[in-house]
């Protein structure tokens, strides 16, 4: 579960130019839920998503994720608590270009201890998602829906219970758009708890539940 209280985010805190991103927060998410988050571009949800996916933090509140309060953790534990726990969908991929697709799907695994059979893991993955041929490939020389499930494989192989996206879709076009939706449902079947921060209404509709931001509040949950 994921349960966030009180979580007020303020980019360049007691500075002049002090900007508060998220105010006054609450929020409760289940297990397994499937999730978007809607609002205006500057709303906040790109902040949200990188609380919860331990990316940054905030000065006040708590963000309390498989029981620990990952909002008031040490940076390095932090890492270390989003290395095992949560899968991050980046906007625009955030692929290494010049590497094979396998190679960067295995870069997450470099940051956890006790790891055993990535590589198998990581095939298992691309087989899973209709990858199989493009395991040796440049990531530069696949399509943008390719590039995507990659960068969807690698959000996945520390198998991770949570599985962030920030605008997974935003530079895809409708009928790829539409895959990827159907990954991500096929993802939350199995058990995993999906959080897609979108501005596409047909994305949206597609979740369980949408929450939706205005100036960083929640408006509608
Ligand atoms: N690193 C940052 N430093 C200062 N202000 C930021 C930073 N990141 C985001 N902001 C500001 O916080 C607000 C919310 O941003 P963001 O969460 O990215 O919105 P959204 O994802 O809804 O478009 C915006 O006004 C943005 O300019
Ligand atoms: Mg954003």
């Amino acid at each position: 579960m994921i349960s966030i209280t009180e979580l007020t985010k303020t980019y360049n805190y007691k500075k002049s130019n002090a900007f508060t991103a998220l105010n006054d927060i609450y929020l409760t998410i289940e297990d397994g839920e499937m999730i978007a988050v809607v609002g205006a571009s500057g709303s906040g949800k790109s902040t949200l998503l990188n609380m919860i996916g331990c990316i940054d933090s905030a000065e006040k509140g708590k963000c309390v994720i498989n029981g620990i309060d990952v909002n008031n953790l040490s940076e390095n534990k932090r890492t270390e608590f989003r290395a095992n726990n949560i899968g991050f969908v980046i906007q625009d991929f955030a692929l290494i270009e010049s590497y094979m697709v396998l190679d960067n799907i295995l870069i997450p695994t470099y940051f956890v201890k006790k790891q055993k059979d990535t590589k198998k893991k990581a095939l298992d993955l691309l087989k899973q998602l209709g990858l199989e041929d493009m395991k040796n490939k440049t990531v530069s020389k696949l399509s943008g829906g390719q590039k995507q499930r990659v960068a969807i494989a690698r959000a996945l192989i520390n198998e991770p219970s949570i599985l962030l996206a920030d605008e997974p879709t935003g530079s895809l076009d409708t009928k790829t758009s539409a895959e990827i939706m159907e990954l991500f449902k096929s993802l939350n079947e199995q058990g995993r708890t999906v959080v897609i921060v979108t501005h596409d209404p047909k994305v949206a509709e597609q979740c369980g539940r949408v929450i939706e931001i205005s100036d960083g509040k929640i408006i509608s949950k």
